[in-house]
């Protein structure tokens, strides 16, 4: 194990236990916008993590989510995304469907990613060229083959009461071709579960570099397959997130396209 997948092991574990303490406390919810909430231990979490990994990589650039890392990107070759409680909606809920993701790019490209699940204690590593594991074992993506028998993942972004119809749009269109669909409440979980198999493909509009930097990178290194709505290629800043077990991936796409090149022509 190198330094970084052991400082990042650590960082999680101990950001795990704290979490762990906390869901069986009373939340702290503050409103970030009219859906979207962030808790005291959204904060608590990441300010943990941040001081670990700065402990041991000073040089390393860090983007938070709650913005404790508080550092501009600009061109440094290694970059943490971290989303120190993905799941925040649940987590305020008490639904258990919550994660903690580290994810390190190495010039703009996803290069490290873990994502720890502290209450399945289930935690997912993937470093580019060594394959994924989960809990220390390795992880394949499915063998689905035909979208009628994939069961799909997806969310919908905060602004989802503004544009509820343009989203259900592309839900319903999927309802109609697929076995089955969930939207569980962690996009970094959801794509982790399609890497080792639960999932057989994921979809989202709008999701942010910490939500995908961590998972990308495991479900790349399980055989899975990432990219835009269009096909071209995964980009950690896209509007579009679009990730498989690589068989049913162009049948995806054919559908989200459809439905976008539906959506204009309706919005011409
Ligand atoms: C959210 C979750 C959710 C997804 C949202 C994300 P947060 O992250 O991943 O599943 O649908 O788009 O913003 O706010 O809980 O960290
Ligand atoms: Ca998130
Ligand atoms: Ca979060």
């Amino acid at each position: 194990m190198d330094a970084v997948e052991s400082v990042a092991r650590a960082a999680v574990l101990k950001a795990g236990a704290v979490f762990r303490a906390a869901w069986r406390e009373q939340r702290v919810i503050h409103f970030k916008g009219p859906v979207d909430l962030v808790t005291d231990t959204d904060r608590t979490l990441e300010t943990l993590i941040v001081e670990e990994l700065r402990r041991a990589f000073p040089d390393h650039h860090i983007v938070g989510e709650e913005g404790a890392g508080a550092d501009q990107a600009g061109d440094a070759e290694y970059v943490w995304y971290i989303d120190p409680l993905d799941g925040t909606t649940n987590f305020a809920h008490g639904y258990p469907q919550c994660g903690i993701s580290l994810g390190l790019t190495r010039r703009g490209e996803p290069h490290f990613g873990i994502v720890h699940d502290p209450l399945r204690d289930e935690t997912f590593v993937a470093q580019q060229g060594a394959g994924a594991t989960l809990n220390g074992e390795p992880i394949r993506v499915s063998e689905t083959a035909e979208l009628d028998r994939a069961l799909l993942g997806t969310g919908f972004p905060y602004d989802r009461r503004d544009h509820a119809g343009f989203y259900l749009g592309f839900f319903r269109d999927f309802m109609e071709r697929s076995q089955g669909l969930r939207r569980a409440g962690s996009a970094a979980l959801d794509l982790c579960w399609v890497a080792c198999g639960r999932l057989d493909g994921f979809w989202e509009w709008k999701l942010k570099p910490w939500d995908t930097a961590a998972a990308v990178a495991i479900l790349r290194e399980a055989g899975g397959h990432a990219s835009n709505f269009n096909g071209g290629p995964f980009s950690l800043f896209d509007q579009h997130t679009l990730a498989s077990n690589g068989r049913i991936h162009a049948a995806m796409m054919a559908v989200l396209s459809a439905r976008m090149g539906r959506q204009t022509a309706a919005s011409a």
